[in-house]
Protein backbone atom coordinates (compact mmCIF):
# COMPACT_ATOMS: atom_id res chain seq x y z
CA UNK A 1 0.00 0.00 0.00
CA UNK A 2 1.27 3.48 -0.62
CA UNK A 3 2.95 5.53 2.39
CA UNK A 4 0.32 8.26 2.33
CA UNK A 5 -2.16 6.58 3.68
CA UNK A 6 -3.25 6.90 6.91
CA UNK A 7 -2.88 4.15 9.02
CA UNK A 8 -6.76 3.82 9.37
CA UNK A 9 -7.46 4.06 5.82
CA UNK A 10 -4.95 0.92 5.76
CA UNK A 11 -6.76 -0.74 8.63
CA UNK A 12 -10.41 -0.59 6.32
CA UNK A 13 -8.56 -1.20 3.11
CA UNK A 14 -7.20 -4.75 4.51
CA UNK A 15 -10.52 -5.51 6.02
CA UNK A 16 -12.44 -4.59 3.22
CA UNK A 17 -9.74 -7.13 1.22
CA UNK A 18 -10.01 -9.81 3.69
CA UNK A 19 -13.65 -9.67 3.49
CA UNK A 20 -15.46 -7.67 1.17
CA UNK A 21 -17.25 -4.45 1.24
CA UNK A 22 -18.18 -3.02 4.71
CA UNK A 23 -21.20 -1.31 6.18
CA UNK A 24 -20.80 2.40 6.21
CA UNK A 25 -21.25 1.73 10.43
CA UNK A 26 -18.13 -0.62 10.04
CA UNK A 27 -16.06 1.74 8.32
CA UNK A 28 -16.86 5.01 11.09
CA UNK A 29 -16.35 2.60 13.91
CA UNK A 30 -12.45 1.68 12.52
CA UNK A 31 -12.19 5.06 11.17
CA UNK A 32 -13.24 6.74 14.80
CA UNK A 33 -13.08 4.33 17.36
CA UNK A 34 -10.42 1.76 15.80
CA UNK A 35 -6.67 1.40 17.00
CA UNK A 36 -5.89 4.53 14.55
CA UNK A 37 -9.41 6.09 15.07
CA UNK A 38 -9.68 9.88 15.15
CA UNK A 39 -11.26 9.58 18.59
CA UNK A 40 -8.42 6.53 20.30
CA UNK A 41 -5.49 8.74 18.98
CA UNK A 42 -5.82 12.14 16.72
CA UNK A 43 -8.03 13.72 18.97
CA UNK A 44 -6.73 17.10 20.41
CA UNK A 45 -9.71 19.43 22.46
CA UNK A 46 -10.94 22.51 20.16
CA UNK A 47 -9.01 21.56 17.17
CA UNK A 48 -11.46 20.44 14.85
CA UNK A 49 -14.81 21.27 16.34
CA UNK A 50 -16.30 23.12 19.33
CA UNK A 51 -18.87 22.04 20.74
CA UNK A 52 -20.91 24.21 23.64
CA UNK A 53 -18.96 23.41 27.00
CA UNK A 54 -16.23 24.87 25.15
CA UNK A 55 -17.12 27.75 23.84
CA UNK A 56 -18.33 29.53 27.11
CA UNK A 57 -18.44 28.17 30.95
CA UNK A 58 -22.07 29.60 30.86
CA UNK A 59 -23.52 26.59 29.60
CA UNK A 60 -21.84 24.23 32.37
CA UNK A 61 -23.52 27.03 34.82
CA UNK A 62 -26.94 26.70 33.37
CA UNK A 63 -26.60 22.73 33.62
CA UNK A 64 -25.45 22.83 36.68
CA UNK A 65 -28.66 24.63 37.91
CA UNK A 66 -30.57 21.98 36.25
CA UNK A 67 -28.93 19.46 38.16
CA UNK A 68 -29.27 21.41 41.29
CA UNK A 69 -33.13 21.89 40.47
CA UNK A 70 -33.39 18.03 39.63
CA UNK A 71 -31.84 17.47 42.64
CA UNK A 72 -34.26 19.37 44.28
CA UNK A 73 -36.86 17.94 42.64
CA UNK A 74 -36.31 14.47 43.98
CA UNK A 75 -36.24 15.99 47.20
CA UNK A 76 -32.31 16.14 47.77
CA UNK A 77 -31.29 12.94 47.96
CA UNK A 78 -27.33 12.39 49.13
CA UNK A 79 -25.53 11.15 47.14
CA UNK A 80 -27.05 12.39 44.04
CA UNK A 81 -25.04 11.11 41.45
CA UNK A 82 -24.75 12.47 37.71
CA UNK A 83 -23.35 10.45 35.13
CA UNK A 84 -22.26 12.18 31.93
CA UNK A 85 -21.41 9.68 28.98
CA UNK A 86 -19.62 10.59 26.29
CA UNK A 87 -17.71 13.35 28.66
CA UNK A 88 -14.53 13.61 26.24
CA UNK A 89 -12.12 15.70 27.91
CA UNK A 90 -14.22 16.35 31.46
CA UNK A 91 -14.46 20.19 30.09
CA UNK A 92 -18.83 19.71 31.14
CA UNK A 93 -17.99 18.38 33.74
CA UNK A 94 -15.17 20.68 35.27
CA UNK A 95 -17.89 24.06 34.67
CA UNK A 96 -20.45 22.14 36.46
CA UNK A 97 -18.34 21.18 39.54
CA UNK A 98 -16.77 24.89 39.73
CA UNK A 99 -20.00 26.14 39.63
CA UNK A 100 -21.32 24.24 42.22
CA UNK A 101 -18.95 24.48 44.58
CA UNK A 102 -20.11 28.62 44.71
CA UNK A 103 -21.59 28.60 48.39
CA UNK A 104 -24.96 28.80 46.31
CA UNK A 105 -24.96 25.96 46.16
CA UNK A 106 -23.31 24.46 49.35
CA UNK A 107 -25.54 21.70 50.29
CA UNK A 108 -25.70 19.82 47.27
CA UNK A 109 -22.21 20.07 46.63
CA UNK A 110 -21.86 17.70 49.53
CA UNK A 111 -24.14 15.64 47.55
CA UNK A 112 -23.63 15.74 43.91
CA UNK A 113 -21.07 12.74 42.90
CA UNK A 114 -20.27 13.26 39.45
CA UNK A 115 -18.78 10.79 36.47
CA UNK A 116 -17.64 11.97 33.75
CA UNK A 117 -17.14 8.81 31.47
CA UNK A 118 -15.99 7.74 27.95
CA UNK A 119 -15.43 5.69 25.94
CA UNK A 120 -11.72 6.95 24.83
CA UNK A 121 -11.38 9.32 28.09
CA UNK A 122 -9.63 12.39 27.79
CA UNK A 123 -8.52 15.11 30.73
CA UNK A 124 -10.70 14.69 33.80
CA UNK A 125 -13.19 12.07 32.12
CA UNK A 126 -12.66 8.62 33.14
CA UNK A 127 -13.18 5.31 31.11
CA UNK A 128 -16.90 3.61 31.03
CA UNK A 129 -16.49 1.09 33.59
CA UNK A 130 -15.41 3.79 36.82
CA UNK A 131 -19.44 3.61 37.65
CA UNK A 132 -20.33 4.26 40.94
CA UNK A 133 -20.66 1.40 42.81
CA UNK A 134 -24.35 2.20 43.94
CA UNK A 135 -25.93 0.93 40.39
CA UNK A 136 -28.75 1.54 39.59
CA UNK A 137 -28.07 5.32 40.67
CA UNK A 138 -30.60 8.15 41.48
CA UNK A 139 -29.69 11.03 39.66
CA UNK A 140 -29.13 12.13 36.53
CA UNK A 141 -27.28 10.85 32.75
CA UNK A 142 -26.42 13.51 30.45
CA UNK A 143 -24.87 13.76 27.70
CA UNK A 144 -23.67 16.59 24.76
CA UNK A 145 -22.86 15.46 21.62
CA UNK A 146 -22.85 11.54 22.28
CA UNK A 147 -25.57 9.94 19.81
CA UNK A 148 -23.79 12.00 16.61
CA UNK A 149 -20.72 10.20 17.17
CA UNK A 150 -22.09 6.62 16.79
CA UNK A 151 -21.58 4.84 13.61
CA UNK A 152 -24.08 5.06 11.61
CA UNK A 153 -25.37 2.86 8.27
CA UNK A 154 -25.98 4.71 5.51
CA UNK A 155 -28.81 4.33 2.86
CA UNK A 156 -30.35 5.76 -0.43
CA UNK A 157 -33.84 5.70 -1.95
CA UNK A 158 -33.83 3.65 -5.60
CA UNK A 159 -37.49 2.86 -6.90
CA UNK A 160 -39.24 3.96 -3.65
CA UNK A 161 -36.65 0.77 -2.27
CA UNK A 162 -34.56 1.69 0.82
CA UNK A 163 -30.63 0.11 -0.55
CA UNK A 164 -27.84 0.50 1.70
CA UNK A 165 -24.56 2.00 0.75
CA UNK A 166 -21.24 0.23 1.33
CA UNK A 167 -17.48 0.93 1.90
CA UNK A 168 -15.10 -0.49 -1.36
CA UNK A 169 -12.09 0.14 -2.30
CA UNK A 170 -10.07 0.03 -6.07
CA UNK A 171 -6.65 -1.06 -7.17
CA UNK A 172 -5.38 2.90 -6.58
CA UNK A 173 -6.72 2.26 -2.85
CA UNK A 174 -9.67 4.68 -3.36
CA UNK A 175 -12.41 4.19 -1.21
CA UNK A 176 -16.35 4.77 -2.11
CA UNK A 177 -19.66 3.89 -2.00
CA UNK A 178 -21.03 0.90 -3.84
CA UNK A 179 -25.26 0.07 -3.15
CA UNK A 180 -26.47 -3.04 -2.32
CA UNK A 181 -29.25 -4.43 -0.19
CA UNK A 182 -29.59 -3.76 2.98
CA UNK A 183 -27.13 -5.36 5.71
CA UNK A 184 -30.51 -5.84 8.17
CA UNK A 185 -34.27 -5.03 7.98
CA UNK A 186 -33.79 -2.61 10.60
CA UNK A 187 -32.60 -0.28 8.07
CA UNK A 188 -35.85 -0.09 5.70
CA UNK A 189 -37.92 -0.71 9.23
CA UNK A 190 -36.47 2.76 10.89
CA UNK A 191 -37.28 4.16 7.27
CA UNK A 192 -40.65 3.05 7.28
CA UNK A 193 -43.34 5.05 5.47
CA UNK A 194 -40.70 7.97 4.29
CA UNK A 195 -39.47 6.00 1.82
CA UNK A 196 -41.96 6.06 -0.60
CA UNK A 197 -42.02 9.81 -0.24
CA UNK A 198 -37.99 10.44 -1.10
CA UNK A 199 -36.71 10.81 -4.02
CA UNK A 200 -34.55 8.56 -5.96
CA UNK A 201 -30.78 9.03 -4.66
CA UNK A 202 -31.61 10.65 -1.76
CA UNK A 203 -29.14 9.45 0.68
CA UNK A 204 -30.18 9.47 4.64
CA UNK A 205 -28.22 8.09 7.81
CA UNK A 206 -29.37 5.54 10.57
CA UNK A 207 -28.16 5.11 13.78
CA UNK A 208 -28.95 1.67 15.23
CA UNK A 209 -27.47 2.23 18.38
CA UNK A 210 -29.89 4.31 20.12
CA UNK A 211 -32.00 1.28 21.51
CA UNK A 212 -28.32 0.12 23.34
CA UNK A 213 -27.50 2.77 24.70
CA UNK A 214 -31.28 3.31 26.00
CA UNK A 215 -31.30 -0.07 27.59
CA UNK A 216 -28.11 0.87 29.03
CA UNK A 217 -29.45 3.80 30.68
CA UNK A 218 -32.38 2.51 32.21
CA UNK A 219 -29.97 -0.15 33.73
CA UNK A 220 -27.83 2.51 35.47
CA UNK A 221 -30.73 5.40 36.69
CA UNK A 222 -33.16 3.87 39.22
CA UNK A 223 -34.96 6.98 39.77
CA UNK A 224 -34.04 10.21 37.95
CA UNK A 225 -34.08 12.16 34.85
CA UNK A 226 -31.96 11.95 31.35
CA UNK A 227 -31.03 15.27 29.37
CA UNK A 228 -29.60 14.28 26.03
CA UNK A 229 -28.37 17.09 24.00
CA UNK A 230 -27.52 17.03 20.21
CA UNK A 231 -27.58 18.51 16.68
CA UNK A 232 -30.46 16.46 15.06
CA UNK A 233 -34.02 16.97 14.48
CA UNK A 234 -37.37 14.56 14.63
CA UNK A 235 -37.73 12.05 12.05
CA UNK A 236 -39.76 13.79 9.58
CA UNK A 237 -37.10 16.64 9.72
CA UNK A 238 -34.50 14.51 9.04
CA UNK A 239 -35.63 12.70 6.65
CA UNK A 240 -37.42 15.42 4.71
CA UNK A 241 -37.17 14.80 0.96
CA UNK A 242 -35.36 18.28 0.67
CA UNK A 243 -32.30 16.86 2.69
CA UNK A 244 -31.23 14.89 0.16
CA UNK A 245 -27.82 14.71 0.90
CA UNK A 246 -28.13 13.25 4.22
CA UNK A 247 -27.04 14.82 7.92
CA UNK A 248 -23.33 13.22 7.40
CA UNK A 249 -20.62 15.78 8.20
CA UNK A 250 -16.67 15.95 8.83
CA UNK A 251 -14.89 18.28 10.69
CA UNK A 252 -10.59 18.64 9.90
CA UNK A 253 -9.13 21.63 11.59
CA UNK A 254 -13.03 23.45 11.85
CA UNK A 255 -13.04 22.84 8.11
CA UNK A 256 -16.22 21.42 7.40
CA UNK A 257 -16.39 18.91 4.86
CA UNK A 258 -18.63 15.66 3.84
CA UNK A 259 -16.13 13.64 1.99
CA UNK A 260 -15.51 10.81 5.08
CA UNK A 261 -13.02 8.98 2.66
CA UNK A 262 -10.34 12.10 3.63
CA UNK A 263 -8.19 12.49 6.19
CA UNK A 264 -9.24 9.02 7.65
CA UNK A 265 -8.96 8.54 11.55
CA UNK A 266 -7.40 12.20 11.50
CA UNK A 267 -11.20 13.83 10.73
CA UNK A 268 -14.27 13.97 13.13
CA UNK A 269 -16.93 12.20 11.55
CA UNK A 270 -21.24 13.06 12.76
CA UNK A 271 -24.51 12.60 11.34
CA UNK A 272 -27.29 14.29 12.99
CA UNK A 273 -29.49 12.26 15.98
CA UNK A 274 -32.66 11.14 15.13
CA UNK A 275 -34.87 12.45 17.88
CA UNK A 276 -37.88 10.54 16.90
CA UNK A 277 -35.71 7.33 17.71
CA UNK A 278 -34.47 8.43 21.01
CA UNK A 279 -37.98 8.97 22.23
CA UNK A 280 -38.85 6.15 21.34
CA UNK A 281 -36.17 4.21 22.51
CA UNK A 282 -36.46 5.97 26.12
CA UNK A 283 -40.21 5.33 26.21
CA UNK A 284 -39.69 1.55 25.45
CA UNK A 285 -37.53 0.94 28.38
CA UNK A 286 -39.93 2.27 30.88
CA UNK A 287 -39.04 6.34 30.19
CA UNK A 288 -41.63 8.95 30.68
CA UNK A 289 -41.16 11.62 28.33
CA UNK A 290 -40.79 14.83 30.92
CA UNK A 291 -41.04 17.52 28.50
CA UNK A 292 -41.37 18.68 24.27
CA UNK A 293 -38.35 18.00 22.85
CA UNK A 294 -36.92 22.16 22.45
CA UNK A 295 -33.93 24.25 20.62
CA UNK A 296 -31.18 24.45 23.05
CA UNK A 297 -31.92 28.29 22.75
CA UNK A 298 -35.03 27.84 24.86
CA UNK A 299 -33.55 25.86 26.86
CA UNK A 300 -30.86 27.37 28.41
CA UNK A 301 -33.27 30.63 27.91
CA UNK A 302 -35.28 28.72 30.51
CA UNK A 303 -32.46 28.05 33.05
CA UNK A 304 -31.64 31.91 33.38
CA UNK A 305 -29.65 32.33 30.21
CA UNK A 306 -31.47 36.11 29.73
CA UNK A 307 -30.55 37.34 33.37
CA UNK A 308 -26.69 35.86 33.06
CA UNK A 309 -26.48 37.65 29.49
CA UNK A 310 -27.44 40.55 31.10
CA UNK A 311 -25.16 40.70 33.73
CA UNK A 312 -22.56 39.50 31.79
CA UNK A 313 -22.32 43.12 29.73
CA UNK A 314 -23.17 45.01 33.16
CA UNK A 315 -20.00 43.60 34.44
CA UNK A 316 -18.22 44.65 31.06
CA UNK A 317 -19.78 48.75 31.30
CA UNK A 318 -18.58 48.61 34.61
CA UNK A 319 -15.30 47.55 33.65
CA UNK A 320 -15.02 49.61 30.76
CA UNK A 321 -12.07 51.80 31.95
CA UNK A 322 -9.90 48.99 33.35
CA UNK A 323 -10.11 45.77 31.90
CA UNK A 324 -9.51 45.41 27.65
CA UNK A 325 -12.75 45.46 26.33
CA UNK A 326 -11.98 42.74 23.48
CA UNK A 327 -11.85 40.40 25.71
CA UNK A 328 -15.04 41.73 27.14
CA UNK A 329 -16.63 41.59 23.85
CA UNK A 330 -14.87 38.00 22.37
CA UNK A 331 -16.99 36.63 26.00
CA UNK A 332 -20.18 38.02 24.66
CA UNK A 333 -19.82 36.47 21.54
CA UNK A 334 -18.62 33.14 22.83
CA UNK A 335 -21.59 33.37 25.00
CA UNK A 336 -24.02 34.00 22.28
CA UNK A 337 -22.98 31.56 19.61
CA UNK A 338 -24.55 29.05 22.57
CA UNK A 339 -27.72 30.23 21.80
CA UNK A 340 -27.23 31.48 18.23
CA UNK A 341 -29.76 29.50 15.94
CA UNK A 342 -27.54 29.33 13.27
CA UNK A 343 -25.47 26.60 14.88
CA UNK A 344 -25.25 25.61 18.60
CA UNK A 345 -28.58 27.12 19.87
CA UNK A 346 -30.70 25.51 17.18
CA UNK A 347 -29.39 21.86 19.00
CA UNK A 348 -32.16 19.94 20.70
CA UNK A 349 -32.66 19.11 23.96
CA UNK A 350 -34.30 15.86 25.27
CA UNK A 351 -35.38 15.49 28.68
CA UNK A 352 -37.19 12.32 30.27
CA UNK A 353 -37.46 10.69 33.49
CA UNK A 354 -38.10 7.32 35.60
CA UNK A 355 -40.09 7.08 39.05
CA UNK A 356 -39.21 11.27 39.23
CA UNK A 357 -41.74 13.62 39.47
CA UNK A 358 -41.29 16.81 36.97
CA UNK A 359 -38.86 19.34 37.23
CA UNK A 360 -39.95 22.84 37.26
CA UNK A 361 -37.78 25.46 35.82
CA UNK A 362 -40.22 28.23 35.85
CA UNK A 363 -39.16 30.33 38.87
CA UNK A 364 -35.23 30.24 36.75
CA UNK A 365 -35.98 32.26 34.36
CA UNK A 366 -35.57 35.70 36.28
CA UNK A 367 -33.34 34.19 39.15
CA UNK A 368 -30.12 33.35 37.86
CA UNK A 369 -28.50 31.88 41.48
CA UNK A 370 -24.68 31.61 40.64
CA UNK A 371 -21.87 34.15 40.08
CA UNK A 372 -21.23 34.51 36.60
CA UNK A 373 -17.85 32.16 35.56
CA UNK A 374 -14.61 33.30 33.76
CA UNK A 375 -13.76 31.42 30.71
CA UNK A 376 -10.63 29.67 31.45
CA UNK A 377 -7.61 27.56 29.20
CA UNK A 378 -10.28 24.53 28.91
CA UNK A 379 -12.35 26.83 26.64
CA UNK A 380 -11.84 28.65 22.98
CA UNK A 381 -10.25 31.91 23.34
CA UNK A 382 -12.13 32.75 20.02
CA UNK A 383 -15.40 31.51 17.86
CA UNK A 384 -14.03 28.94 15.26
CA UNK A 385 -16.63 29.26 12.64
CA UNK A 386 -17.11 33.18 13.07
C1 LIG B 1 -18.28 14.89 19.73
S1 LIG B 1 -17.48 14.25 21.16
C2 LIG B 1 -18.30 15.18 22.43
C3 LIG B 1 -17.46 15.36 23.67
C4 LIG B 1 -18.09 16.23 24.79
N1 LIG B 1 -19.34 15.67 25.25
C5 LIG B 1 -18.27 17.66 24.36
O1 LIG B 1 -19.43 18.11 24.26
O2 LIG B 1 -17.27 18.36 24.12
C6 LIG B 1 -18.20 12.62 21.33
C7 LIG B 1 -17.61 11.79 22.43
O3 LIG B 1 -18.40 10.61 22.62
C8 LIG B 1 -17.53 9.53 22.93
N2 LIG B 1 -18.25 8.26 22.70
C9 LIG B 1 -18.59 7.70 21.53
N3 LIG B 1 -19.28 6.56 21.73
C10 LIG B 1 -19.40 6.41 23.08
C11 LIG B 1 -20.03 5.45 23.91
N4 LIG B 1 -20.67 4.41 23.39
N5 LIG B 1 -19.98 5.63 25.24
C12 LIG B 1 -19.33 6.70 25.77
N6 LIG B 1 -18.69 7.63 25.03
C13 LIG B 1 -18.74 7.49 23.69
C14 LIG B 1 -16.32 9.78 22.04
O4 LIG B 1 -15.16 9.09 22.49
C15 LIG B 1 -16.19 11.30 22.16
O5 LIG B 1 -15.34 11.68 23.21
Amino acid sequence: MPDDLTPAHRSIEAEIRAKGPITFARFMEIALYGEHGYYTSHITAGADYATSPQMHPAFGALIAVYLYKAWQTLDEPNPFHVIELGAGDGNLSKDILDTVATSTFDSFNQSLTYHPLDLHPRGSARPLHNLPESIPITGCIISNELLDAFPTHIFTIRNRKVLELYVNTDENHQLHFIEDTPSTDEIPNRVGDLASTLPDGYRGEVNLRIQAWATKIKSLLKSGYVLTIDYGHDRDTLYHPTRGEGSLRCYHNHVLGQNPFRHIGQQDITSHADFTEIDRALLHVGFKRMATLQAQRDFLFDLGFGQYSQRLRSAAVDDRHRGDMNDWNQQLKSLNSLVDTRGLGNFRVAQHSINAPKIDLSPLEDAPIFPLPSPQSHHLDHIPYD
